[in-house]
């Protein structure tokens, strides 16, 4: 059989492959606009992504705005520009729209330490426990769970329990002891964890802030327990630059994603703010490798094809969905 180009790129499409071949003479900015109003979509993009996608978002926030934002887009196509679980939660609130992800290897390390099956057997040992699950999970973990949260919502969700009800948290064992803190609840941990902010090197971070005693030390609470311990301010990435904008201090460590700091320098251009280091100094461990698989020419790309799209079964949508709506009703 003699397939034509187009054909041979349409099947490459269709099985998640990506074109990269994007002339270098396209204004990628410009042809992204045009496809977007052409086919009536809409860009979702979180904090963590590359400067140039936040700039072209239509909605940009962390992952709770994301996906108050995906309820109720009525464009006609979502391109996601995050990871699969943010692009999978918007199917699930919204499967009737076509819910597009530059690449879909667009994973995340924390999602990936929360397998549906063991998980499964681990809820099973606690047939009476109700199981708050944070939103970086997959869409068969969510269909497990009584309830989602993110970290901006967590502890009110945590709270809406009554106090003589046993507690899952999954998957982040961090976020957990965080949020066990927090609201004094002893709830049972899932052992998951995020690469990118357990990377961060305690001892490095303490040298720096000795170096900028003036400095306020803020941190996402998937950090390990003594980075938090030591933290002027922990909380989600619409917290932490709700933070910067309101504290008197003019710079900052930051302990999360790198990318929020093309945030944080837009609403507080006088301001510095310094990424928090890693224990590895020869790597840019702080940068999620998942987020930043992003990239303008697979944005272009997807968009003119249509193609990394999400496909969930309408039953995993169904029993998904539940546990989302909850989540969205709580606020
Ligand atoms: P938030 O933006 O909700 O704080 O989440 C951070 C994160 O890890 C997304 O992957
Ligand atoms: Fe997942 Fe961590 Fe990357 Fe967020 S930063 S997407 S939790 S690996």
């Amino acid at each position: 059989m003699n397939l034509t180009t187009d054909e041979i790129q349409e099947r490459l499409h269709k099985k998640g492959y990506l074109d990269l071949s994007v002339s270098k003479d396209i204004d990628l900015v410009a042809e992204i606009n045009r496809l977007k109003k052409e086919k009536n979509a809409v860009i979702l993009a979180h904090y963590y992504q590359e400067p140039e996608i936040q700039e072209l978002a239509d909605y940009l926030g962390d992952s709770l705005f994301l996906a108050q934002a995906a309820e109720k887009v009525a464009a006609d196509i979502i391109v996601f520009a995050g990871v699969h679980f943010m692009a999978e939660t918007a199917k699930i609130i919204n499967p009737n729209k076509k819910v597009l992800l530059p690449d879909l290897k667009a994973g995340c390390s924390l999602a990936d330490s929360c397998p549906p099956d063991e998980f499964e057997k681990f809820i099973s040992k606690h047939p009476d426990a109700h199981v708050v699950t944070y939103i970086n999970c997959s869409a068969e973990i969510k269909a497990l769970s009584t309830i989602v949260c993110t970290s901006s919502n967590a502890v009110r969700i945590i709270e809406s329990i009554p106090k003589s009800e046993t507690i899952i948290f999954a998957p982040d064992k961090n976020l957990g002891r965080y949020l066990i803190k927090e609201t004094g609840r002893d709830m049972i941990l899932w052992d998951g964890s995020c690469i990118v902010h357990e990377a961060f090197s305690f001892d490095r971070i303490v040298a720096l802030a000795k170096e900028h005693p003036k400095a306020k030390f803020i941190a996402h609470p998937e950090s390990e327990s003594q980075v938090l311990d030591i933290a002027h301010y922990v909380g989600s990435t619409s917290g932490l630059l709700k933070y910067i904008q309101e504290d008197k201090a003019t710079s900052f460590i930051v302990a999360t994603e790198a990318g929020i700091l093309h945030e944080m320098q837009k609403r507080c251009p006088e301001k510095t703010f310094i990424p928090a280091p890693v224990e590895d100094e020869t790597c840019a461990c702080s940068e999620c490798a998942f987020m930043k698989l992003n990239t303008l020419e697979k944005l272009y790309s997807c968009l003119e094809h249509e193609q990394p799209e999400v496909i969930l079964s309408q039953e995993l949508i169904d029993k998904a969905k539940l546990p989302i709506t909850r989540m969205l009703t709580l606020g």
